[in-house]
C-alpha cells in the first residue's frame, strides 16, 4: 500500500503510517503535482492546505481513502469522493480543546484590547485609557453551532460567569439544557448577544451566514469571534459594520481566503487576527495525526472505521450485532439479480423481527452491493452503493416492523421494474443464511458457490430426468431443495452443484420437456465478506 501525505503531519502520525505502508511525505506539493502524482497512491492524507478537488480525485485511479487530519472537510470534494467510492475520514475530536481554548483566548483578548495594547507598549507608548476594555461577567455570549467545540466554548464561558445563548438547528433544547445552554432562535441570538462566537461547518448553506442583513440585526457594540471558517462571515459586510461602529470589534482566526492577502480587515485597529491557529498546539497536532493515521490504516485494511465522513460510522457493539446479517443481505441482492435481472425502478427492503431495531442503512447498503456488483463490478463498495443506485434511477426504500412472522428475523426484498415486481425473503436460521421465499415459492435455499435454479410442474419424474442430464454433463449435485406453490402445481428446485456449468449445459436443462425455466446462479465467495 502507498500513502501520500501532502501537508505537514506530526512525526507520531507519520510513524504510524510507515509501520503499515510506503509513505511519500510531500508537505509542499503543488496543486498541479498533486494531480500528476496521486495516481500511484492508495491513500492521501491532508490537513487544510491541500485542496482535494474533483480533478485530483478523477486522477486518483488507485485511491481508496482520503484522511483529513482535522475536523473541516471543506477542502475535499466529498461528493466526488463518494461517487468514486473513496472513503473520506477525518479526526473530529483531536483538536476540539485547542480550538475552544483559542476561541476563549480571542474572546478575552478582544474584550481587553490585548493585541493592540501589546503593540502600543512595545512601540514605546504608555497610553492606558485608549485600551479601556469591557468585562465578560454577566455579558451574553451567543454561540452559533453547539457541537464539540461550541459546547466546550460555552462551558468555559459559563465558568467566566457569562450568560450563554446558543443557536444550532440540529441540537434539541433538551440536549443543550443538560450543559446549561439556552437555545434560542437565530435572530434572537443576533439581537441579544454582547459577544458572538461561531462554531459551525462551512458548506453552501452556511456560507455568509452572517451577512449584511444579519449584521444589521446585531446589538450595537457587539464583538464577533470566528474560529471556525472564514466564509461564514461576509468580510466586506463586516468591514462596513466595523467602520460604522455597529460592531465594536472582531477576532478572526480564519478568512474567506487563506492567507488573506490584501484584506481591509487586517488594517483595522479593532480587528484582532491570528493565522488559523485554532488547532495549532502540540497536543492537537499529535492527536489529529494519530487519529487520522489510525483510521486511514483501518480503512486500507478493510476494518471498521469510526470517523468516516461519507459512510455511516458504527459503534463496535452495533457492528458486531449487524455482522451476521451483512452476508445474508449481499446473498439476497446477488441472488435476486441473477434470478430476475438488474432492471429496477425501486428496491424496497422490509425488515421484521429483532433485525428491525438495528441501524438499517448498513444492511440495505450490503444488499445493494450484492445487487450492483453484477452491474458495475468491483467498483461498488460501502461508500458509493447508495449513490450508484440513485444514479441508476433506483429508489431505495426501507420499512421495518418489530412484529415476528414465523421467523425471529426476516428481510423481504421487493424489486419493482415497470409493472413487474418480484420478492425474496431471507433469514438467519441458527446463524445460517437462508432464502426462505422466492415470489410465491416457499423454499429453504442454502447458499453455495454454484446453484442451478429451475421451475417445473410438480409431478413425478422431474428430479430423475434432471439428475440424468446433469450426470451426463458430468455435473455433481451436492444438495437439493424443493418448494412448491401447491401439490401438483408450479414448483421450484434449487440444486447446489460442485462446479460451474457451461451455458450449453444450462441450455440443455431448459430444453428438458419437464422444465419450465432454468437459471445458473454463481455466488462469488468474496461477496459474502464484510
Ligand atoms: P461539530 O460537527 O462537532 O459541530 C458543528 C455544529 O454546527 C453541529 O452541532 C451542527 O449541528 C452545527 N451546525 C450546522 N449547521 C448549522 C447552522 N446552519 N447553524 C448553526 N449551527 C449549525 O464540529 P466542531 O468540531 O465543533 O467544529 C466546528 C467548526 O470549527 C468546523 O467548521 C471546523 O472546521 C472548525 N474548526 C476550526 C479550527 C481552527 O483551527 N480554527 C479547529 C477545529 C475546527
Ligand atoms: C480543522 O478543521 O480541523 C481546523 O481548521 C484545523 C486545521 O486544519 O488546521
Amino acid at each position: 500500500m502507498k500513502i501520500l501525505v501532502s501537508d505537514s503531519l506530526s512525526e507520531e502520525g507519520l510513524k504510524l503510517l510507515k509501520e503499515h505502508a510506503d509513505v511519500a511525505y510531500m508537505p509542499e506539493i503543488s496543486p498541479e503535482d498533486l494531480v500528476t502524482e496521486i495516481g500511484a497512491f492508495d491513500a492521501l492524507v491532508v490537513r487544510s492546505r491541500s485542496r482535494v478537488t474533483a480533478e485530483v480525485i478523477d486522477a486518483a485511479s488507485n485511491l481508496k481513502v482520503i484522511g483529513r487530519a482535522g475536523v473541516g472537510v471543506d477542502n475535499i470534494d466529498i461528493n466526488k469522493a463518494t461517487e468514486k467510492g473513496v472513503i473520506v475520514v477525518n479526526a473530529p475530536h483531536g483538536n476540539t480543546i485547542s480550538a475552544a481554548e483559542h476561541a476563549i483566548a480571542l474572546l478575552t483578548s478582544l474584550a481587553r484590547n490585548i493585541a493592540e495594547a501589546n503593540n502600543s507598549v512595545k512601540s514605546g507608548e504608555w497610553n492606558r485609557s485608549k485600551f479601556t476594555g469591557v468585562e465578560l461577567t454577566d455579558k451574553t455570549l451567543g454561540v452559533i453551532g453547539v457541537g464539540r467545540i461550541g459546547s466546550e466554548v460555552a462551558r468555559r464561558a459559563r465558568g467566566m460567569r457569562m450568560k450563554i445563548l446558543a443557536y444550532d438547528p440540529y441540537v434539541s433544547a433538551e440536549q443543550a439544557e443538560k450543559t446549561g445552554i439556552e437555545m434560542v432562535p437565530f435572530e434572537e441570538l443576533l439581537r441579544q448577544s454582547d459577544f458572538i462566537s461561531l462554531h459551525l461547518p462551512m458548506n453552501p448553506s452556511t456560507r455568509h451566514l452572517i451577512g449584511e442583513k444579519e449584521l444589521a440585526m446585531l446589538k450595537p457594540g457587539v464583538r464577533i469571534i470566528n474560529c471556525a471558517r472564514g466564509g461564514l462571515i461576509d468580510e466586506e459586510a463586516l468591514c462596513r459594520a466595523l467602520d460604522e461602529g455597529r460592531v465594536a470589534g472582531a477576532a478572526l482566526d480564519v478568512f474567506e481566503e487563506e492567507p488573506p492577502g490584501k484584506c481591509r480587515l487586517l488594517e483595522m485597529s479593532n480587528v484582532l487576527v491570528t493565522p488559523h491557529l485554532g488547532a495549532l498546539t502540540r497536543e492537537a497536532q499529535t492527536n489529529v495525526a494519530l487519529q487520522v493515521s489510525e483510521q486511514v490504516v483501518k480503512a486500507l485494511q478493510g476494518e471498521p472505521i469510526v470517523s468516516a465522513v461519507n459512510v455511516p460510522a458504527l459503534m463496535p457493539e452495533t457492528r458486531a450485532a449487524l455482522e451476521p446479517f451483512l452476508p445474508l443481505m449481499r446473498f439476497m441482492g446477488s441472488f435476486y439479480l441473477q434470478m430476475f435481472g438488474g432492471t429496477a425502478d425501486e428496491i424496497e427492503l422490509t425488515y421484521s423481527g429483532e433485525i428491525a431495531s438495528m441501524p438499517l442503512s448498513p444492511l440495505t447498503t450490503s444488499c445493494l452491493i450484492g445487487f450492483l456488483h453484477h452491474v458495475v463490478g468491483d467498483g461498488v463498495n460501502w461508500v458509493n452503493a447508495p449513490y450508484i443506485a440513485r444514479e441508476r434511477g433506483i429508489e431505495v426504500r426501507e420499512t421495518s416492523t418489530t412484529e415476528r412472522k414465523n421467523y425471529s428475523n426476516l428481510v423481504t426484498m421487493t424489486v419493482r421494474a415497470g409493472s413487474e415486481a418480484h420478492h425474496l425473503s431471507g433469514t438467519l436460521l441458527n446463524g445460517d443464511m437462508r432464502i426462505v421465499r422466492v415470489d410465491d415459492y416457499r423454499i429453504e435455499i442454502i447458499p453455495a458457490n454454484y446453484m442451478l435454479v429451475t421451475t417445473h410442474l410438480d409431478k413425478p419424474g422431474v428430479v430423475g430426468k434432471l439428475g440424468m442430464l446433469l450426470g451426463s454433463e458430468n455435473v455433481n449435485i451436492a444438495s437439493m431443495q424443493l418448494g412448491r406453490k401447491t401439490a401438483g402445481g408450479e414448483a421450484m428446485m434449487v440444486l447446489q452443484v460442485d462446479e460451474k456449468m457451461t451455458p450449453r449445459a444450462v441450455e440443455k436443462v431448459k430444453d428438458l420437456d419437464v422444465i419450465e425455466s432454468a437459471r445458473f446462479v454463481v455466488m462469488n465467495s468474496g461477496l459474502f465478506q464484510g
